[in-house]
């Protein structure tokens, strides 16, 4: 049974303040309305893991998630955070490969490579993103473009390192744009990647991995989403921000 998982893309938002509120009240509803079979994930920004994380201390199906890691263990790489500092602070998830950093960072399939088996080596479950543009959309290929994200990120992993990654596919035209794929359009990218990992890893291995949807996903869209075959949860960046529509779209299974 793939494992059922909503998580919640902050991104550069909140203060210390707004964070603890956030995450205190998200803590009260995971506790209080979602199934103990949906794991709910916070990605905050980096400054905030620790004191969400003793925020939310004792629920089972609520953890944390960084946004982003270094592939390298230490060094002189001013302003990064590499993975087992995460690991060390008592993170367990890492958000890799979002498209806003392949497009303002820059980083590359092969970068993303790195820091997936930084992740890895240090315990931490990869969130590994991928996701096409719409110029690639409304070209030839765009199944074999998201496919291929995977194949030169990841299919460099055992079958057993593999099994650990989630992954996100977020079409890029629908993150922040509230033009959501529709729900044949998120099956059928689901459906190609997971027949992608089975013609490497086999069918168990592909059946076992989580592929969640993300770009607009909402408390109004999650439930026609979620009832897709292939689609195991959501990525959700501006309605992870208000807990109530949060929970809402954790409850929409
Ligand atoms: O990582 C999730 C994010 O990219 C989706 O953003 O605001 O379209 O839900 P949003």
């Amino acid at each position: 049974m793939r494992k059922k998982i909503v998580a919640g893309n902050w991104k550069m938002n909140k203060t210390a303040q707004e964070a603890f509120v956030l995450a205190t009240e998200v803590a009260e509803l995971v506790k209080s309305s979602v199934s103990a079979d949906v794991q709910v994930i916070m990605s905050t920004p980096a400054l905030y893991l620790t004191g969400v994380n003793q925020v939310i201390e004792g629920i089972p199906n609520l953890a944390v998630a960084a946004q982003n890691c270094h592939e390298k263990a230490s060094g002189a790489y001013t302003g990064e955070i590499s993975a087992p500092m995460l690991a060390s602070a008592g993170v367990q998830y890492v958000i890799l490969g979002h498209s806003e950093r392949r497009q303002y960072f820059a980083e590359t399939n092969e970068q993303l490579a790195a820091k997936t088996d930084a992740a890895l080596a240090n315990g931490l479950t990869p969130l590994f993103c991928c996701g096409e543009s719409l110029e690639t959309r409304e070209g030839a290929d765009f199944l074999g473009h998201v496919a291929q994200q995977l194949t030169e990120s990841l299919f460099h992993l055992s079958a057993e390192e593999f099994s650990k990654v989630v992954i996100a596919y977020e079409p890029i035209w629908a993150i922040g744009t509230g033009l959501t794929a529709s729900s044949d359009q998120a099956q059928e990218m689901h459906a190609f990647l997971r027949a992608h990992i089975a013609k490497k890893y086999g069918q168990s291995v592909a059946d076992s991995i989580s592929i969640l949807y993300g770009g607009s996903c909402n408390a109004k869209n999650a439930k026609e989403l979620f009832a897709c075959p292939d689609v195991d949860g959501g990525l959700i960046g501006g309605a992870s921000l208000v807990a109530a529509d949060f929970i809402t779209i954790a409850t929409s299974y």
